[in-house]
């Protein structure tokens, strides 16, 4: 039989999914005088708040008005960050409502404490890949009116230098976003042959120059380890023919987001997780993703359409033979961008798309 959300934020501790290693979990019921004082402050316009040195939530009203939260809702907010979405979507879900957030960074869970503190709805973290965390929900039956995916770093993880995520500072190549995971950024600089280097570079980084930049890698990494993110630059910067090198922006940018691309499986990580997300939504449900380069989005944008089409028939049939009806409804014909007024205030909000669609078939296995 499975069970609900609301059932199982009640009980002490999760039941664990066989054969699955369990997402680390934390939960937490408000008391009801936070409920009373909170949900004084639920009606009334999504409102945008950025702790000091925390990140800025991109496209946040927009994202709040298609998700549309209401107070009783059970939310999964997919990449929680500095809960600066979560929060908004918190507000709106009121005292009766839950919110489910997932991270794999414990700065990130870190910043979810505060959240919990100051919220009316029943909260609950995940510390885990998304895509994890998701089929751990299925197997414990949650089920969710609305589930959103903020994709990418935050500002705090780019910002913390020493975390090795930016070419702008010198410091040591690393560029998890899970610091307890193996792979980092300089084991693939390290090992990775020049091929290797090179396809990654090209498929995740869009990078023009990619085989001579991986040349250059193996060349500098012969002479002396390549351990620091200045020492990648310069290998980079080195691969790059003059007349390139300040041509479109800085001439790391496209290799860097390629590396961190690879360490933490994004696109694996979204691939898996969307068709999991969106296995969990009710009836009416709605899936939202902002993405923030073309690999993501394509992703994003193909998945969406699958379930939004209908009758698929060989176009020279005279009639439909296949009787499928759409499984979901596109929240808007084309993706959303930041208006003017929001990238003169976030110029990270620059390469932001958000997409969104209401589920509207229920498949029979998924509801079982
Ligand atoms: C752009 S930030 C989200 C910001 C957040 N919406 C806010 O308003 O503060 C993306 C977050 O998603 C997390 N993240 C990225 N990929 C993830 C994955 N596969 N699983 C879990 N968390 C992930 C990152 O650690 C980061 O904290």
């Amino acid at each position: 039989m499975s069970t609900t959300l609301l059932e199982l934020v009640r009980m002490d501790e999760p039941s664990e999914p066989a054969g699955r290693k369990p997402p680390e979990l934390a939960r937490r019921r408000r008391g009801a005088g936070a409920r009373a004082g909170r949900a004084r402050r639920m009606s009334g316009p999504a409102r945008r708040t950025t702790p000091a040195g925390g990140h800025l939530p991109v496209l946040a009203e927009e994202l709040v008005s298609l998700l549309d939260p209401q107070p009783g809702q059970v939310a999964i907010d997919c990449t929680f960050g500095d809960g600066g979405h979560a929060r908004m979507v918190a507000e709106r879900l009121g005292p009766s409502g839950t919110l489910i957030a997932i991270d794999r960074d414990p700065v990130a869970e870190g910043r979810f404490a505060a959240l919990a503190a100051e919220t009316a709805c029943s909260v609950r973290f995940i510390r885990a890949g998304y895509a994890e965390a998701l089929a751990g929900l299925a197997d414990e039956g949650v089920t969710a009116d609305l589930a959103y995916f903020d994709l990418g770093m935050s500002s705090m993880q780019v910002d913390t230098r020493e975390r090795g995520f930016s070419y702008a500072y010198d410091a040591p190549l690393d560029m998890r976003m899970d610091p307890t995971q193996e792979l980092t950024a300089r084991a693939i600089v390290a090992e990775w042959d020049e091929r290797r280097l090179a396809g990654t570079l090209r498929e995740l980084g869009e990078e023009r120059h990619a085989g001579a930049i991986a040349r250059a890698i193996v060349r500098a990494r012969g002479e002396a380890p390549i351990e620091t993110t200045q020492q990648l630059v310069d290998a980079i910067s080195a691969g790059i023919p003059a007349p390139a090198r300040f041509a479109g922006g800085h001439p790391a940018k496209r290799s860097f987001q390629a590396l961190r691309i690879a360490v933490n499986d994004e696109l694996g990580q979204l691939d898996e997780a969307l068709p999991r997300a969106w296995g969990l939504l009710r009836e009416q449900g709605v899936l939202a993703a902002i993405s923030f380069h073309s690999l993501e989005d394509r992703r994003v944008k193909r998945f969406l359409a699958g379930q939004a089409q209908g009758c698929v028939c060989p176009p020279d049939l005279p009639v439909c033979v296949c009787g499928r009806e759409p499984h979901a409804a596109l929240l808007s014909r084309r993706a959303i961008a930041p208006s003017p007024e929001e990238l003169a205030a976030n110029p990270r909000a620059g390469s932001a798309h958000l997409r969104a669609a209401r589920k509207l078939v229920v498949e029979e296995e998924e509801g079982a």
